[in-house]
Order: C-alpha cells, then sequence, then structure tokens
C-alpha cells in the first residue's frame, strides 16, 4: 500500500494566514499541520509516502519534512502546478503508484481515529469514510438507502441528500489511476474525487464506512480553531 497526502491548493479561504505560506505548513497547536495526516499513514504502517505539493512553498515542506528518515519511512516529492483537482493526485502519482493500491490523504484532514486495521484490511475496489456533519454543503455528501446503503454521492450539494460528508481519506486498488485519467473536470474546472468515488460505487465496489472519533477539515478559520483545541485537549491527555 503506498501513501499520497496532498498537500497543495491555494489556501484562499485561510488568507491573510495563507498569503506568504502554506496551509498545511499552519500549526495545529504544537505541530504543523501536514503532520497529523502523515501520522495517520504511519500509524497504518505505510511507509513509502508521496508528498504533492504548490509550486510556491515546495523547499519549505522539503525543509519540514525532509528525506523521512526521522520519521521511519520514506518520502517523494511532486509538484501540483494548478489547483486542478483531488482526483489529479492520481496522474500525478501515476509512476509512484506503479502496481500498487494506493491511500489518499488530504493535507488539511485531522483525524483521531487509528485506522490501521482499515487500511491493512483492504484488498480491492474503494474504501471512504463519512462523518455527519452540521454543514454537509460543503463536502461530498453519501445518500444512503433505509440499510445505509450508499446509493450516491454528490460534491457540495445545494440540497444536500444526508448530513454525512466524505471525509479526506480515501483507499482505492490499482483502478483508481486509470479511472482518473478518463474523468472530465467538473462545472469547476476540477477533476473531482467525488466522480472517482461514483465510478466505483456503479461497480459495486464502493465501501462507505464510518469516522470514528473526530474529524477536522481545517480549511475555514472556525474548523481550524477546533482542530487546535482538539489537539491541545489531547496533548494533555496524553
Ligand atoms: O475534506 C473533505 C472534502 O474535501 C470532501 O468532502 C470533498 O468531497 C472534497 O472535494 C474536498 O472538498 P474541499 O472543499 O475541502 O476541497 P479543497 O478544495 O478545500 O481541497 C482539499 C485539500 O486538498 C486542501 O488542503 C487543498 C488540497 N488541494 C485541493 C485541490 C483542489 C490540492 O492539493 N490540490 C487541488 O487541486
Amino acid at each position: 500500500m503506498k501513501g499520497i497526502i496532498l498537500a497543495g491548493g491555494s489556501g484562499t479561504r485561510l488568507s491573510p494566514l495563507t498569503r506568504v505560506t502554506s496551509k498545511q505548513l499552519l500549526p495545529i497547536y504544537d505541530k504543523p499541520m501536514i503532520y497529523y495526516p502523515l501520522q495517520t499513514l504511519l500509524t497504518a504502517g505505510i511507509t513509502d509516502i508521496l508528498i504533492i505539493v504548490a509550486p510556491d512553498h515546495a523547499g519549505d515542506f522539503l525543509k519540514l519534512l525532509g528525506s523521512g528518515k526521522e520519521f521511519g519511512c520514506k518520502f517523494t516529492y511532486e509538484i501540483q502546478d494548478k489547483p486542478e483537482g483531488l482526483a489529479q493526485a492520481f496522474l500525478i502519482g501515476e509512476n509512484f503508484i506503479g502496481k500498487d493500491a494506493v491511500t489518499l490523504i488530504l493535507g488539511d484532514n485531522v483525524y483521531e481515529q487509528d485506522f490501521s486495521e482499515e487500511i491493512q484490511s483492504f484488498k480491492n475496489g474503494g474504501r471512504v469514510f463519512a462523518k455527519k456533519v452540521s454543514d454537509p454543503n460543503r463536502f461530498g455528501v453519501v445518500e444512503f438507502d433505509e440499510n445505509q446503503k450508499a446509493l450516491s454521492i454528490e460534491e457540495k450539494p445545494e440540497q444536500p441528500k444526508s448530513d454525512y460528508a466524505v471525509t479526506g481519506l480515501y483507499i482505492y486498488d490499482n483502478s483508481v489511476v486509470e479511472k482518473a485519467k478518463n474523468l472530465a473536470p467538473s462545472p469547476r474546472g476540477e477533476l473531482e474525487i467525488t466522480d472517482i468515488n461514483n465510478l466505483y460505487l456503479k461497480e459495486g465496489t464502493l465501501d462507505v464506512a464510518f469516522v470514528e472519533g473526530e474529524w477536522f477539515d481545517t480549511g475555514t478559520f472556525e474548523s481550524l480553531h477546533a482542530a487546535i483545541e482538539f489537539a491541545r485537549d489531547r496533548s494533555k491527555v496524553a
């Protein structure tokens, strides 16, 4: 299993914090944001990790994270020239992924859960993790039938069909690369991860699990603040 941390994007929603640095380098209490998704991958035993960054602050990521030796893993770096969508990670990462399965985590997502079991037991298809939220229209939203079987996923719907957001951890078999190659950009001009998930859903191979514990997408001031409080409280317990 390979790992990808997607840490590009423009971070405009957090401006002016992101005017001179990248969102994923901002502090979440006592660590840079990217340490949290990195820890999620390391805890699950993934040690071959591609970090995708935007051109502007690429050197800062290298300075912070280095070769991976310090973390007991190996890092590869790639530049995403423009933020053309989450699913572009599988095109940029095609050579890195090779013939393996891959876990993608967003560089601004903070999880409490240990995903070792979910990642190590993965065989094929796709596996994503949903979480009940109060503002589903900010996310990819899963529609379920009465037996909690996923029916569809919509990206940032105006009228969400449930309160369950697809969070930023995605486990896929190797067919994700071919799936990404066949995507067309969405109306907002991005290769959407939601379109990949819907392809797996159509094949009947998408497993929609639920996040246990806290989860933060730290892309807004409110959620960034909540994640910082969470990290601070947790560090007091540890
Ligand atoms: O956080 C979970 C949500 O992430 C999902 O529910 C949505 O389905 C998914 O589209 C995504 O929504 P966001 O609105 O949070 O995506 P955003 O554009 O904020 O990008 C998420 C992270 O990925 C962010 O840290 C920036 C980075 N990124 C984004 C794009 C579009 C890149 O590195 N490259 C990109 O091209």
